[in-house]
C-alpha cells in the first residue's frame, strides 16, 4: 500500500515530532504534557497543528473542517496547501533555530483520512504531502491508538466534516495509521490511548528522551 519510507531531510538542531490518531484520541494533550515538559527543561517548544497553525492555515481549516462538501481530491489538495505553508512559515525557522516543534497532526492524518479511508491513492496522497513539504518527515510520531466509538464517545456532541462521517470510515483512518507505524516502526510510538493520560505521558517523555540522547551523541 505505502512506498518505502523516507529519511528526514536535514533540519537544523531542532526535533521534530508529530502527534497523529483518530478524533478524540487524546493527542493535543498529549501535545500539550509534553510541551510543558520541554519547556521546564529550558529549551525553546513550538506546539502547533494541522490544519490551522497559520493564519491562512486557520481560513484552509475552517474551510476544509466547517464548509459545504468538499470533493475528495481537494480536500487532499487543501490539506497539503495548509501543510506546506505551515511547513515552509512556521515549522522550518524553528527547527533551523534548535527548537523543538510538536505538531498535532501532519502527513500520516492525510494518508489515514484522504488516502485510507477516503480511499484515494495512499501512495499518490504521500507524495503530494512530500512534494508540499519538501521531504520533511517527524523524527517521531506519537500514535494514539483507540476504537473510533471510544475516540467518538470523548469528542461529545461537536462534530466538524470529517468526525460525522460513519463508522467504516473512522474504522479505515485507525487502520491507516497503525499501518504506517508498522511500516516503520523505528520513527514510531504507538499507545494504548485508553491508558490514563499520565501513563501516556511518561511513555511519551522516555521515548523523547531517548531520541534526544540519540541526536546529541
Ligand atoms: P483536529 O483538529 O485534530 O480534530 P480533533 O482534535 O477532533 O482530532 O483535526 C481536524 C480534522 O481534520 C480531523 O477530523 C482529521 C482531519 N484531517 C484530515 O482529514 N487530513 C489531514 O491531513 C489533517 C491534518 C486532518
Amino acid at each position: 500500500m505505502l512506498s518505502a519510507p523516507v529519511t528526514p531531510h536535514a533540519v537544523g538542531a531542532g526535533v521534530f515530532v508529530a502527534f497523529e490518531g483518530g478524533d478524540g484520541a487524546g493527542k493535543s494533550t498529549q501535545a500539550r504534557l509534553l510541551g510543558d515538559w520541554v519547556g521546564e527543561q529550558g529549551r525553546e517548544v513550538v506546539l502547533t497543528r494541522e490544519p490551522g497553525g497559520t493564519e491562512l492555515g486557520r481560513t484552509v481549516r475552517d474551510v476544509v473542517l466547517h464548509g459545504d462538501h468538499v470533493t475528495p481530491r481537494a480536500e487532499a489538495l487543501l490539506f497539503a496547501a495548509d501543510r506546506a505553508h505551515h511547513v515552509a512559515s512556521l515549522v522550518r525557522p524553528a527547527l533551523d533555530r534548535g527548537a523543538v516543534v510538536l505538531t498535532d497532526r501532519y502527513v500520516d492524518s492525510s494518508i489515514a483520512y484522504q488516502g485510507a479511508a477516503r480511499e484515494l491513492a495512499c501512495a499518490e496522497i504521500r507524495d503530494l504531502s512530500l512534494w508540499a513539504t519538501q521531504g520533511l518527515l517527524p523524527h517521531l510520531t506519537v500514535l494514539l491508538d483507540v476504537a473510533p466509538k471510544q475516540g467518538r464517545a470523548r469528542r461529545g456532541d461537536v462534530h466538524d466534516r470529517l468526525e460525522r462521517e460513519g463508522e467504516d470510515f473512522h474504522d479505515r483512518v485507525r487502520r491507516g495509521f497503525l499501518d504506517l507505524a508498522a511500516a516503520d516502526p523505528s520513527r514510531y510510538l504507538v499507545l494504548d490511548g485508553d491508558k490514563p493520560p499520565e501513563e501516556l505521558h511518561e511513555a511519551v517523555v522516555d521515548r523523547f528522551r531517548r531520541l534526544d540522547q540519540a541526536r546529541a551523541s
